[in-house]
């Protein structure tokens, strides 16, 4: 499997080359356009990008596996990620993350075997005063209890 940008991501890559001076600040831009290419960052795409940013692929191994937003791994359609700090702990994040595994039959880290659902865990997503959080794809659950996942995951299947 390779990997390439498509002309419309291959454009705004050479745009970005204009407007900064060091091309390690395409770095980010860079793996945001390869996730929403490819749906996430496979090791073809990290050799593809360490050669356009004349970098070595751990250094773009190194970035993309520091953030949770970027996929090192095929994920399903609906990525549910679920808060892992304090203050969703506090307020029952571990509960909520058992009740989606059971009910989807899954443990954190997998993906259902139709692809429609990944579970994830992770840091803080700035929402601590609604704990606990969860986020699907890029929607906020606030203050979330079992019947509210219940209720938006049944929607989505
Ligand atoms: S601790 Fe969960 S959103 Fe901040």
């Amino acid at each position: 499997m390779s990997f390439e940008f498509n002309e419309k991501n291959e454009d705004k890559f050479q745009e970005l080359l204009t407007r900064y001076p060091k091309k390690d600040s395409l770095m980010l831009p860079s793996l945001w356009m390869i996730q929403y290419q490819e749906g996430w960052i496979s090791p073809e795409a990290m050799q593809y990008l360490a050669k356009k940013l004349d970098k070595s692929p751990m250094d773009i191994y190194s970035v993309a596996s520091f953030y949770t937003m970027f996929h090192l791994e095929p994920i399903a359609k609906y990525n549910i990620q679920v808060c892992k700090t304090l203050s969703c702990m506090l307020r029952g994040s571990e509960d909520i993350k058992k009740h989606i595994e059971n009910k989807l039959n899954i443990k954190t880290g997998q993906s259902t075997k139709d692809m429609k659902f990944t579970i994830t865990e992770v840091e803080c997503l700035g929402s601590c005063g609604t704990a606990p959080c969860v986020c699907i794809n890029e929607d906020y659950i606030q203050n979330t209890t079992p019947q509210m996942i219940d209720e938006i995951l049944d929607g989505l299947k």
